[in-house]
């Protein structure tokens, strides 16, 4: 095992009616508070109204900056946190998926800073401190209610990346299970999809890492069982709280405890395939994944087997691979590009694509006959 700090300070808060605390929690950083959300769906289902309700309940002054989009771009970020600083917010309140909650720590960081989110994004600014970010998960998927990534989009640049930072962690997230059932069939199986990735990143991480090896597998037992139940019947609390809890599990530390780090290489290649086309961040995994494990099949065997043996009791890295390409299409993910309308004419693109930004995973990593390789696997 490799020597670790276990470090995460968000206080969440699971359950239903959780964010009935929401308005004095606010409270606890002041009453300034820029509020952030996507392109609409919490006014729709009611999401809206119940936080802003909690925030007149402590009489906060809301500032509000809406519109950020699935895989969002660094410059809606720029903007929201030009009202951040010019109206002085003590505190951001982010409600939404993924996409805006990462937008959200990096208009902390970057008002918090005075800087330019790009910069902080690249490691180019060094932010010392933050705003504080409080959470209201509506999309069960990439764990970012609890750790300190962020990933942001670039059209200037080209570019999909992460950035980590301890100073990203939420002070506090609220997930309450109810909050997720307006989520679509195809988002939530995406969700499933990413939460599996996550484990499975972690898993092919560096060092050997008995119990968090045992936290990966079990992880994905639970949405391989719960995330197929829960799209049959897609306002059942249970199966929506134990799938969002899942995805929580899978990314907030907990699989990676006694490893150095863990691989994140298909990320990297769903990130390049999101930016290209648009593509729903966990349609991009399940197609990358079987791509990877297939081109690491005859380098990393054992490791496959060991968790095919563990998932579907198989005996090979070829029937790890198709017992795991066989539910992501049960849960109707696309596995190749063209199950997406990406055809053999944008086999270059996406080549290019992914020399020019050298995509590439923590530990196996790629040279460019790989890149090249991948992406043919993925056609
Ligand atoms: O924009 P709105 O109207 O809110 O609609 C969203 C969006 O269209 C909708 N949605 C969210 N909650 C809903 C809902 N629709 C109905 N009812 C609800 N309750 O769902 C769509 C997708 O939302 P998004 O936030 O993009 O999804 P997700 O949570 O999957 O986030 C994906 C983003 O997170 C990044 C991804 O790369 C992608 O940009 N990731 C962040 C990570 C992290 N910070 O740790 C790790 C991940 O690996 C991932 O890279
Ligand atoms: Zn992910």
């Amino acid at each position: 095992m490799e020597n670790f700090t276990a470090y995460n300070p968000t206080k969440l808060h699971f359950g239903k009616n959780v964010t009935d605390m929401l308005g004095e929690t606010v409270l606890e950083y002041g009453k300034r508070v820029l509020l952030m959300y996507g392109k609409g769906s919490i006014q729709k289902n009611g999401i809206f109204d119940q936080v802003i309700n909690q925030l007149k309940s402590v009489n906060a002054e809301i500032f509000e900056y809406s519109g950020i989009k699935p895989n969002p771009l660094v410059d809606d970020v720029s903007e929201a946190a030009q009202i951040g600083k010019l109206n002085n917010i003590d505190v951001i309140v982010a409600v939404g998926g993924g996409s805006v909650i990462d937008s959200a720590k990096i208009a902390a960081l970057a008002i918090a800073n005075i800087t330019d989110p790009w910069a902080i994004m690249k490691y180019k600014a060094k932010p010392k401190t933050t705003k504080p970010l409080i959470a209201v998960l509506t999309l069960a998927a990439t764990g970012t209610e609890m750790n300190g990534a962020a990933v942001l989009q670039n059209h200037e640049t080209g570019e999909k990346i992460g950035y980590v930072s301890s100073l990203n962690y939420p002070k506090h997230s609220f997930l309450d299970p109810e909050f997720t059932y307006t989520v679509p069939k195809n988002y939530t199986a995406y969700g499933v999809v990413d939460l599996i990735a996550h484990a499975l990143e972690a898993y092919f991480g560096d060092g050997e890492a008995s119990l968090s090896d045992r936290f990966v597998e079990v992880i994905i037992k639970e949405a391989m069982e719960y995330g197929p139940l829960l799209l049959k019947d897609l306002k059942n609390y249970a199966y929506r709280a134990n799938i969002m809890w899942a995805a929580t599990t899978a990314l907030n530390g907990m699989t990676n405890y006694g490893r150095k780090n863990g691989d994140w290489g298909v990320h990297d290649i769903g990130h390049n395939i999101s930016y290209l086309y648009d593509t729903a961040h966990g349609a991009t995994l399940s197609i990358a994944y079987p791509a990877w494990l297939k081109l690491q099949k005859d380098r990393i065997p054992e490791r496959i087997t060991k968790l095919g043996n563990q998932l579907f009791g198989t005996n090979s890295a070829d029937e790890t691979i198709e017992n795991l390409e066989k539910f992501f299409k049960s849960i109707d993910c696309p596995v190749n590009l063209s199950d997406i309308n990406i055809g053999k004419k944008k086999e270059k693109e996406i080549i290019e694509q992914m020399l020019k930004n050298k995509i590439n995973g923590m530990v196996h990593e790629f040279s460019d006959e790989d890149r090249i390789k991948i992406v043919k696997l993925m056609m």
